[in-house]
């Protein structure tokens, strides 16, 4: 590597002198013995003493994913790929486009260097099935996917093949736990590992039921209800809730359906148990409020009830111009 070789008084002095007229090689770092200084140039130039010497190059050292990255993907590529973590305990699962399936083990290493989390892995279908669980692959870490979710001071331990769980409905649980009054019988009738009923059971002296057709779901909630000092009380029936509920002889305050691809077609169920002034809610897949609030309005006239929209919310994306909608309807008997 040319250098300049200054005494060592004067390094600083040239040091900037050769910054500022573009002259200095600034990947690789200066040196110094006892005596003198050697600053990496690009070429030769007049008036200095040039040596040829070794010198330790600069490598950046990345200091996030990005930085990591940057040889490898657009800046546009890793944003969505950040954009794309879910976060569930101490495991992440990234969704990566088709277009960069070959860096995907870079990517892996990548995300798991930066997020220090226990494992990575990456979604490899859609949600699907009646469980409503997707195909994972493993990428990086440690392939072991039970963990322990916390959220809102709850734990929810869940294998994130098993059952379904999204930690972008955080926001949705804490909404739904804050309009709870304690004393409320509450109904959630597809529970998975028992979000909703952990998160409200916690802060509310509430009496919950809550089923779910998977058997691990319902597992993970039995531990997960062990797990959390609870102020309310929560009891897990396992099963297909059309057939469970038929078994339940009284009525809820609330009812909780959040199945968002199919709870419409649980809308008789749910009006069959719901109380005179009981809370029902809603959520579904749609671009608007309306399909949903005709679906809660036909099903209410079904039965001879009344229903009166008190909330609509957008929950998330979930595609362009589709949301999972949530909507709260009081229902009256007439
Ligand atoms: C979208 S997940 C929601 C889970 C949970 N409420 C949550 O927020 O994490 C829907 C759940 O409904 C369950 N499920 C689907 N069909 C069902 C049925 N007929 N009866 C009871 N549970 C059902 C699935 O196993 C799945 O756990």
């Amino acid at each position: 590597m040319k250098c300049v070789k200054v005494p060592l008084r004067q390094l600083n002095d040239t040091r900037i002198k050769l910054m500022e007229n573009g002259l200095m090689n600034m990947e690789y770092r200066i040196k110094t013995d006892d005596e003198f200084g050697y600053i990496p140039i690009n070429d030769n130039i007049e008036g200095y003493e040039i040596v040829c010497m070794y010198l330790e190059s600069m490598k950046k050292v990345p200091h996030n994913f990005s930085e990591l990255l940057e040889d490898e993907l657009s800046s546009e590529e890793i944003e969505n790929l950040r954009t794309s973590f879910d976060t569930i305990g101490d495991i992440v699962i990234l969704e990566i486009p088709d277009e960069l399936l070959d860096k995907k083990q870079i990517i892996g290493d990548a995300a798991l260097k930066f997020t220090k989390r226990k494992s990575i892995y990456m979604k490899k279908s859609a949600i699907k099935g009646t469980t409503r669980v997707r195909d994972l692959e493993f990428l990086s870490g440690i392939d072991d996917s039970v963990t322990i979710h916390k959220e809102h001071g709850a734990r929810l331990k869940l294998d994130v093949r098993e059952v379904y769980f999204s930690p972008r409905l955080a926001t949705e649980r804490k909404r739904v736990m804050e309009s709870v009054e304690d004393g409320e019988k509450i109904l959630d009738m597809f529970c998975g590992i028992g979000p909703f009923p952990i998160v409200i059971a916690r802060n509310k002296n509430v009496d919950i039921t809550a089923v779910d057709i998977n058997e691990s779901a319902i597992r993970y909630l039995d531990e997960n209800i062990k797990l959390n000092k609870l102020k309310g009380s929560v009891k897990s029936y396992c099963g297909d809730v059309r057939k469970v509920s038929e078994s339940f002889n009284f009525k809820f305050d609330r009812i909780i359906m959040n199945l968002p691809g199919l709870a419409y077609t649980f809308l008789d169920v749910a009006f069959n148990l719901i109380d005179d002034s009981g809370i029902i809610n809603y959520y579904e897949f749609s671009d608007s409020y309306e399909q949903g609030i005709e679906r809660l309005e036909s099903a209410a006239s079904a039965i001879g009830k009344q229903v009166e929209i008190v909330n609509c919310r957008k929950v998330k994306s979930t595609s362009p111009g589709e949301w999972h909608v949530a909507i709260d309807g009081k229902v009256y008997d007439k």
